[in-house]
């Protein structure tokens, strides 16, 4: 079958890098003589019919942006079989012979649905939280950290000032990577992961240990969801007398400019899934395994485990004194 016209759309939590992945896509198709039409909205806008044809042009100026220029979406509709067959409907009367679908685990669900419903798709995965087991990278996650990590420079110098203790919530729904690496990039004291779970006891005995050898002020970096920094810096302040505080750094973390690893991923990436849906290859996810673009079945990349690097969790509590 030849390939004459794709689609395009981001799904789930936005990513810095997402538009950069859009632009990727829109020009390597349209180099291979493909049309490609952009879809708001993600599977939202594609039941809806919101598909506009992109240009060169209409994907200039965006590669240094940060969330998605086709906007994003969650959809309850389409995680029904009748929603995924109204979106199967509106790509045949698009004529579209296959889609891009740039999210996360949740948005390559649907994607491998819509594969089954007869139209090829391809995922990309975008999310800040490198959360994919199938791909040691997904598109954003490098600017989450250096954002979190500004974020909590920022905090150290208010903490340090005021010999505090600073409890700082970051992202990570389900998944301690962004906590972990901004967590040594950051000398943060302790860090806690969904991963591992919330120890107290360890917690408090690390703060103690430190303030024994002189520390006076401590960074603690919690990944959400599993306790309020509230409630744990009440909890640090009664055990230790040590004036603690709790922040949430919150959306701040899925916004800002994309680095340049996000760029040149997210333009690999994307150039790949082109070239999978060119050969009428659907049914796949694009991903990273040791620097390299590959691309697996939706189905085994969704059942694969993701190991959490207990080495690197502790090294970081190792050198964190
Ligand atoms: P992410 O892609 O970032 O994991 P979500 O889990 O919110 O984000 O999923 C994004 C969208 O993908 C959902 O709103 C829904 O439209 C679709 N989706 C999620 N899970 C499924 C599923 N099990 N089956 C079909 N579609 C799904
Ligand atoms: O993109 C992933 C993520 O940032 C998670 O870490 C977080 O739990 C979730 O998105 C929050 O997304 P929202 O507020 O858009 O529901």
């Amino acid at each position: 079958m030849s390939v004459k016209t794709i689609g395009v759309l981001t799904s789930g939590g936005d990513a810095p890098g997402m538009n950069a992945a859009i632009r990727g896509v829109v020009r390597a198709a349209i180099k291979s003589d493909m049309k490609v039409l952009g879809v708001r909205d993600g599977y939202a806008g594609l039941i809806k019919g919101e598909l506009v044809e992109m240009d060169m042009r209409s994907v200039s100026n965006i590669i240094q942006r940060g969330g998605t220029c086709l906007k994003t979406a969650r959809c309850l509709e389409f995680k029904e079989w009748a929603g995924v067959l109204k979106a199967k409907a509106v790509c045949e009367q698009f004529g579209l012979d296959g889609l891009v679908v740039i999210g996360g685990d949740g948005s390559f669900r649907g994607a491998a649905d819509l594969s089954r419903a007869g139209i090829p798709c391809v995922g990309i995965p975008g999310t800040i939280d490198n959360d994919i087991a199938c791909t040691e990278y997904t598109i954003g996650y490098d600017t989450a950290m250096n954002t979190t990590m500004q974020m909590v420079d920022k905090l150290r110098d208010t903490v340090q000032s005021h010999d505090r203790c600073s409890v700082v919530e970051v992202m990570g729904r389900r998944a301690g990577y962004i906590a972990l690496n901004a967590g040594i990039a950051c000398g943060a004291t302790f860090i806690c992961v969904p991963e591992i779970g919330l120890d107290m006891d360890a917690l408090l005995a690390k703060i103690k240990a430190a303030k024994k050898l002189g520390k006076s002020y401590y960074i603690i970096m919690v990944a959400e969801g599993i306790g309020h920094v509230e409630d744990i810096a009440k909890r640090i302040e009664e055990e230790t007398g040590i004036e603690s505080r709790g922040t949430v750094l919150g959306h701040v973390q899925r916004g800002g400019s994309p680095t340049v690893t996000d760029r040149v991923v997210a333009s690999r990436m994307a150039y790949h899934a082109v070239d999978l849906l060119k050969k009428g290859i659907g049914n796949r996810v694009v991903a990273q395994q040791k620097g390299d673009i590959v691309d697996f079945d939706i189905q085994e990349a969704l059942s694969m485990k993701k190991q959490f690097p207990m080495d690197l969790y502790n090294v970081a509590n190792d050198i964190s004194f």
